[in-house]
């Protein structure tokens, strides 16, 4: 029998002409028969027609509510056809995101921006989790996160991940304090898995050289501008004195200061602040009196050779970025140069 509800004479004219045996595998049909290369409104006429191939095509005819609109369409203009088609497609891409595994946001992403590193040790996992390892040992803030996460959960249960919680929390912290806003696409998954090693293998240390900040940052798809601007993040927040007192007490084993930090700096440093070589409690500002502020005055720092990592410094010694010479204001001019958004071109 054929199904009742495809127009007769199409399905007969289809069995004469196309299909002729219920098990022909090879024959192609065009769906809209003689406009198959036009995007227009066919599609719509032929399902009125109860001429669509497929038995979702008649499932919508089916519909109630969607058999009005698709009476509708092929009344209406092509222009208003195009523009929802188009609100459709975007709204499509952004579910893609959300339900796939491989959806984009996941595919460009290595550590940490699932929000594995939220995640906690627990009795099965073999490896410590990327938590523990050593760049993330002094990441303040998780209570801040579970809190906006108990609050979203409170108001629509199992929507937002921490992952999105984390990049929004990201992004607004840096509106507050006064730098750029950008739109954050959301659908992030929260990752089930992390692990030390995967972070001990992606994030840099703060004794990066220059090569390996470069090529940790290619890994992430990021280049050298990138890592000149991100690195302006550290006009904001504190470090721990054991994340740079080797270049105030003992660099690179010489019993000395590292040559590259500004001596007066380093003196200043050793009796106000990081005491003695193995404090590991002391906190200081990365960007002296402006640490609540997102500026430039990081790089008006590394210019002074006042930058406290190692990474900092990394990024003054080398030629390409050519941060070492004389002035500021040429940093800015450089910075420029280099397309910065227009609110850091103060
Ligand atoms: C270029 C490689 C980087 C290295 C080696 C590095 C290293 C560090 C270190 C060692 C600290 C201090 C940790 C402590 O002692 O408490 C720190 C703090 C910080 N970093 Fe980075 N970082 C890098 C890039 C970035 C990037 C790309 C961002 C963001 C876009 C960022 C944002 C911050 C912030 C906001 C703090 C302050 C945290 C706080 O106040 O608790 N860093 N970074």
């Amino acid at each position: 029998m054929v199904d009742p509800s495809l127009d007769r004479e199409y399905a007969a004219n289809l069995r004469v002409n196309k299909c002729k045996t219920p098990d022909d595998k090879t024959t192609k049909v065009e769906m809209d028969p003689g406009s198959r290369n036009t995007f227009d409104l066919s599609y719509y006429s032929l399902l009125v027609k109860r001429k669509g191939l497929f038995e979702s095509d008649a499932a919508l005819i089916a519909d109630f509510v969607t058999s009005s609109l698709i009476h509708q369409l092929p009344n209406g203009s092509v222009e208003d056809f195009f523009a929802e088609f188009a609100n459709s497609m975007e709204k499509m891409i952004r579910i893609n995101v959300k339900t796939v595994t491989t959806g984009e946001i996941r595919r460009h992403c290595t550590v940490g921006c699932d929000a594995s590193v939220l995640l906690n040790s627990s009795s099965s996992s073999g490896e410590k989790p990327e938590k523990e390892a050593a760049p993330n040992l002094t990441i303040r803030g998780f209570d801040f996160i579970d809190r906006v996460k108990s609050l979203l959960e409170a108001e629509c249960p199992g929507v937002v991940s921490c992952a999105d919680i984390l990049a929004l929390v990201s992004r607004d912290s840096i509106v507050a304090t006064g730098g750029p806003f950008w739109k954050v696409p959301t659908g992030r998954r929260d990752g089930v898995t992390s692990r030390l090693s995967d972070a001990m293998a992606n994030i840099p240390p703060f004794f990066a050289n220059f090569t390996t900040l470069q090529t940790q940052f290619a890994n992430q798809g990021l280049d050298l501008k990138d890592l000149v601007l991100l690195s302006g993040a550290h006009t904001i927040g504190i470090a721990h004195c054991s994340s740079f007192s080797d270049r105030l007490y003992n660099f690179s084993g010489t019993g000395l200061p590292d040559p590259s930090l500004d001596s007066e700096y380093v003196a200043n440093l050793k009796e106000n602040k990081c005491k003695s070589p193995d404090d590991n409690t002391t906190k200081v500002e990365m960007d002296p009196g402006s640490r609540n502020t997102f500026d430039l005055s990081y790089y008006s720092l590394l210019v002074k050779r006042r930058g406290l990592f190692e990474s900092d410094a990394a990024l003054i010694t080398d030629s390409v970025l050519c941060l070492s010479s004389t002035s500021f204001s040429e940093v800015q001019l450089r910075i420029s140069l280099l397309n910065l958004p227009t609110p850091w071109r103060k």
